[in-house]
C-alpha cells in the first residue's frame, strides 16, 4: 500500500497492544529483534534463522529489500540489481517519463536491452545497512522531573551527537526515530543509491487494473508491478546518474518461487510501513472517524472531481496529473473505508472495554494510581479540546492550499519576494541586485519541475471550488484576511475572484513567471494577487498551525505514559512500536476470509476474473486485446496452475499498510512468491485496529508477473536474469 501524503494528523500517535500476546498475524516487528519471535514463525512453517532475515556482516532478506522513492518497497529479483515494485508506486516516475508520443503509462514499457532502460530522475532507493538500539543514550541526561521542552532539548542533543559519531567519515545516512511514543529510541545507518531506471511496465490497464472501483477491494485482478534496475559506480558504490555506472550487485536478491501457493502456506512480508496508530483511545478514534475522516473526504471529493472533469477532456492533463489524481483518490477512499470499518467493527467501543480494563489494573494499586492515573481522561479530555482547532486546521490544511499556485508562491515565490523588498519605516533597506539575481535564477532553475504538473484553469477550479466550501464551512473570524476583501470586492463570488487571480498573477504561468524572473521589480511583485493572496493568509495558518502543535503536543507525555503502562500491564507480552518508516516484518499464512454473513471468499483469483470484469473501452475495466487473446487460448507458458488456470492475486493475513506497497511476499525459505500491493475493504481500520478475522493483504501472485513480463511484454530476456525455484 502507498503512503498517504500530507496527513499530519495521523502521523501523530504511535504503538500497538493489548490483550495477551498478539495472534502471530498481527505485528510490524523490528528486523534487528526478529529474534524474539523466531519460534513462532517456525512453527508457523518458516525455514530461515532470525540471521537470514537481519544480520550485519552477512547478506540477508534485508539486503535485498530497499525502501523506493521515499514511500514505497521495493526487491531485488536478480544478480544485476532488477528491482520489483508495484506499478502504483512506479507510476509517477512512469508518468513523468511519458509523453503523449511516449505513453508508457498507457501503452506500458519493456526495454528489450540495458541501453534501453530509462533513467528516473528523482527515484532514489535506500538499504538498510544496521540499526542499533540507543535508547539509553539517548535518555541518559533525561529525568521525571524535567519539563517537556527541557527533556526535548536533551535528546536533541544526545541524538545530533549520535548522529555526528555515527555517520563520521561515512556517506551513509544516519537517522534516529523514536518508538513507542518516545519510550525508546534506534538508530538506522542507510545508504542510498540514485541512478534507478525503469526497466519495464505493463500498460496502466493491467497495472491498475480495476482502477478506483476496485482500490482497496478484494477479489482483486490487478497486475500491479513495476521494474527498475539499480545502477552503482564501477565499485558497486552508490553514484550519481552516468553512462559508466553498471548494474548494481547486491549483497543478497530474492529467488523466485514459481511452483505456486496454498491456503496456509507460511507468508512473510518484510518492508517499509509508515504509518499506523494502534494506541490511540476509543474516544480519539471517534473522534477521528466521525469528525476529521468528513473534512477529508469532503473536501478530496470536491477536488478530485475538478481534476476529473479536466482529465477526462484533455489527454496530456490525463498524463501530467494522474499520478497526483491517483494519489489523493487512493486516500479519499482510504478516508471512507477507515471511518465504515470503524463503524461496522465497533473499534471505539472494543478499545473502550480494553480501557476499562486498563483502569481497573491502575486503580489495583496506589502506584499506578499516582502515575497512570489520569493517563485516559488526559487524553480524552485533550481530544475534545482540539476539536474545533483541529477541524479548521484540517480546513486550512486540505482547501485553502489545495491550488498549486499557492503552495508555488509560498515556497518558490517568497524568496523573491523578500530579496526584492525595499521595507518600509525603520525596516528600510537597500536591496542589493546580486541576492535578487541570485534568487529569481534560483527560481528559474527549477521553473520547469514546479510547472510540469499544473493547468492553469484547473488550479484556478480548485481555487473556486475550495475557497468557496472553506468559506462557508468556517465561522468568520478564523477566515484569513484575504477573505474580506474577496467579500466586499467580490461579493462572496469565488469564481470571479478566482478569475481575476489567474488572468493577472504572474505565478499563474510558467511564461509569464519566467518573464518576470528575468526582469524582476519590486512593484510588480508586490502587487501580484498571487502574493496578495498568500500574503493575507499567513496571519491565519501561522495561527492556526500554532493551535495544531499545542494540541499535538499536549497529548504527547499522557500518550506516551499510557503506552509505557500498557507494557507495563503486560510485562509477558510482545510488543511492537507503530509504524514510522522503517523497516518491519510481519508474518502469517496464506489465508481466505468471510468478508460478511454467509459470504465467503477464497484466497487467490485467476484469468477467469479478467475476463468476467473485462469491459471494453472502459477506463477501469479495458485490458489490452492482445492480453485477452492469452487469456482465451490459456497461452499460460509456464506460469499456469496445476488446474490449468492462471493465477493472478492471492491474500496474506499479514499486517501491512501505505509504505508496504511493493513488499515481497516472501515463502518459508525467503523466496519470493508474490508482491504486497493492497489492503482489504472490510478492514480499513486496521491502522488503527488490526481486525484479525478480516485484515488481508493482497498480493499479486510472482508468476502472474512472470506471465506479463513474458507473454505480453516480451521480455523474457528479464526472467532469464532470475533464479528460478520450486
Ligand atoms: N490502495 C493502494 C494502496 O494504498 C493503492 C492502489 C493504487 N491503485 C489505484 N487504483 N489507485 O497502497
Amino acid at each position: 500500500m502507498k503512503h498517504l501524503k500530507l496527513f499530519l494528523l495521523v502521523a501523530v500517535l504511535t504503538t500497538k497492544g493489548w490483550a495477551s500476546t498478539p495472534p502471530p498475524d498481527e505485528g510490524m516487528w523490528l528486523p534487528m529483534l526478529i529474534g524474539q519471535n523466531i519460534e513462532e514463525m517456525r512453527a508457523l512453517g518458516l525455514k530461515l534463522t532470525a540471521e537470514q532475515i537481519y544480520s550485519v556482516n552477512n547478506g540477508s532478506l534485508k539486503d535485498a529489500i530497499p525502501q523506493f522513492s521515499g514511500y514505497c518497497t521495493s526487491e531485488i529479483i536478480s544478480p544485476d540489481g532488477l528491482l520489483l515494485t508495484n506499478h502504483h508506486c512506479g507510476y509517477q516516475h512512469i508518468a513523468g517519463r511519458s509523453t503523449t508520443e511516449h505513453n508508457y503509462l498507457r501503452d506500458g514499457f519493456w526495454a528489450m536491452n540495458r541501453q534501453q532502460e530509462i533513467h528516473c530522475p528523482d527515484l532514489k532507493v535506500k538499504f538498510l545497512v544496521r540499526m542499533d538500539d540507543v535508547t539509553k543514550r539517548v535518555l541518559a541526561e533525561v529525568a521525571d522531573d524535567m519539563t517537556e521542552s527541557e527533556r526535548t532539548a536533551k535528546i536533541r542533543a544526545a541524538i545530533n551527537q549520535l548522529q555526528d559519531e555515527a555517520s563520521e567519515g561515512t556517506d551513509y545516512i544516519v537517522e534516529i526515530k523514536d518508538f513507542f511514543n518516545g519510550s525508546e529510541y534506534y538508530l538506522f545507518v542507510y545508504e542510498e543509491y540514485t541512478d534507478i531506471r525503469l526497466v519495464g511496465t505493463p500498460p496502466e490497464n493491467v497495472g491498475k487494473f480495476g482502477g478506483d472501483t476496485d482500490n482497496w477491494m478484494w477479489p482483486r485482478h490487478t497486475g500491479d508491478f513495476s521494474i527498475f534496475r539499480i545502477y552503482a559506480g564501477k565499485d558497486n558504490k552508490p553514484a550519481a546518474y552516468s553512462t559508466d555506472n553498471v548494474p548494481f550487485k547486491p549483497k543478497h536478491f530474492l529467488p523466485v518461487n514459481v511452483g505456486g501457493i496454498k491456503s496456509g502456506d507460511y507468508a512473510m512480508i518484510m518492508g517499509w510501513p509508515g504509518s499506523t496508530n494502534r494506541y490511540m483511545t476509543g474516544h480519539d478514534i471517534q473522534q477521528q472517524v466521525d469528525k476529521i475522516n468528513p473534512i477529508y473526504i469532503k473536501l478530496f471529493g470536491q477536488k478530485l472531481e475538478v481534476m476529473k472533469g479536466y482529465m477526462d477532456n484533455d489527454p496530456a492533463l490525463k498524463i501530467s496529473y494522474a499520478s497526483k489524481y491517483a494519489s489523493e483518490a487512493n486516500s479519499w477512499k482510504y478516508f471512507i473505508g477507515q471511518s465504515q470499518g470503524v463503524q461496522k467493527l465497533h473499534v471505539a467501543d472494543e478499545r473502550k472495554a480494553e480501557e476499562a480494563r486498563f483502569s481497573q489494573w491502575v486503580q489495583a494499586d496506589a502506584t499506578r494510581q499516582a502515575k497512570y492515573g489520569d493517563v485516559i481522561p488526559t487524553i480524552n479530555q485533550n481530544v475534545d479540546a482540539s476539536l474545533e482547532d483541529m477541524r479548521v486546521f484540517m480546513y486550512m490544511n486540505v482547501a485553502l492550499f489545495a491550488p498549486q499556485i499557492v503552495l508555488t508562491t509560498f515556497q518558490k515565490g517568497f524568496p523573491v519576494y523578500n530579496a526584492l523588498d525595499p521595507g518600509t519605516g525603520k525596516n528600510k533597506r537597500k536591496v542589493d541586485p546580486a541576492e535578487v539575481r541570485a534568487a529569481a535564477d534560483a527560481l528559474l532553475a527549477e521553473l520547469d519541475e514546479v510547472y510540469e504538473h499544473y493547468h492553469a484553469p484547473l488550479d484556478r477550479d480548485v481555487m473556486a471550488t475550495l475557497y468557496e466550501t472553506f468559506y462557508r464551512d468556517i465561522p468568520k473570524e478564523r477566515h484569513p484576511e484575504i477573505f474580506k476583501t474577496i467579500e466586499t470586492k467580490y461579493k462572496g463570488d469565488f469564481k470571479a475572484y478566482a478569475n481575476y487571480v489567474y488572468s493577472t498573477s504572474i505565478f499563474a504561468t510558467k511564461e509569464r513567471l519566467k518573464a518576470f524572473l528575468q526582469k524582476p521589480s519590486w512593484a510588480l511583485i508586490s502587487n501580484d494577487p498571487a502574493i496578495i493572496l498568500s500574503k493575507g493568509m499567513i496571519g491565519a495558518v501561522r495561527a492556526e498551525y500554532g493551535n495544531y502543535l499545542k494540541h499535538n503536543s499536549a497529548n504527547e507525555v499522557p500518550y506516551r505514559k499510557y503506552v509505557q503502562a500498557l507494557r507495563e500491564m503486560q510485562p509477558n507480552k510482545k510488543f511492537y512500536p507503530d509504524a514510522n518508516l522503517t523497516m518491519r516484518v510481519t508474518y502469517g499464512t496464506v489465508k481466505n476470509y468471510d468478508p460478511a454473513d454467509a459470504v465467503h471468499y477464497d484466497f487467490a483469483t485467476t484469468h477467469q476474473g479478467i475476463l468476467e470484469k473485462f469491459k471494453p473501452e472502459d477506463l477501469e475495466f479495458d485490458v489490452p486485446a492482445r492480453l485477452i487473446e492469452l487469456l482465451e487460448k490459456k497461452d499460460f507458458g509456464r506460469w499456469a496452475n496445476p488446474d490449468g488456470s492462471l493465477p493472478v492475486c492471492f491474500l496474506t493475513d499479514t499486517d501491512i499498510t501505505g509504505g508496504n506497497s511493493g513488499s515481497p511476499v516472501l515463502d518459508a525459505s525467503g523466496n519470493i512468491i508474490g508482491c504486497a500491493f493492497d489492503g482489504n475493504w472490510e478492514a480499513m481500520s486496521g491502522d488503527l485496529v488490526f481486525d484479525t478475522t478480516r485484515k488481508r493483504t493482497i498480493n499479486v501472485d510472482i508468476r502472474y508477473v512472470l506471465f506479463i513480463i513474458e507473454k505480453l511484454g516480451n521480455a523474457g530476456h528479464l526472467i532469464d536474469e532470475m533464479k528460478l525455484v520450486r
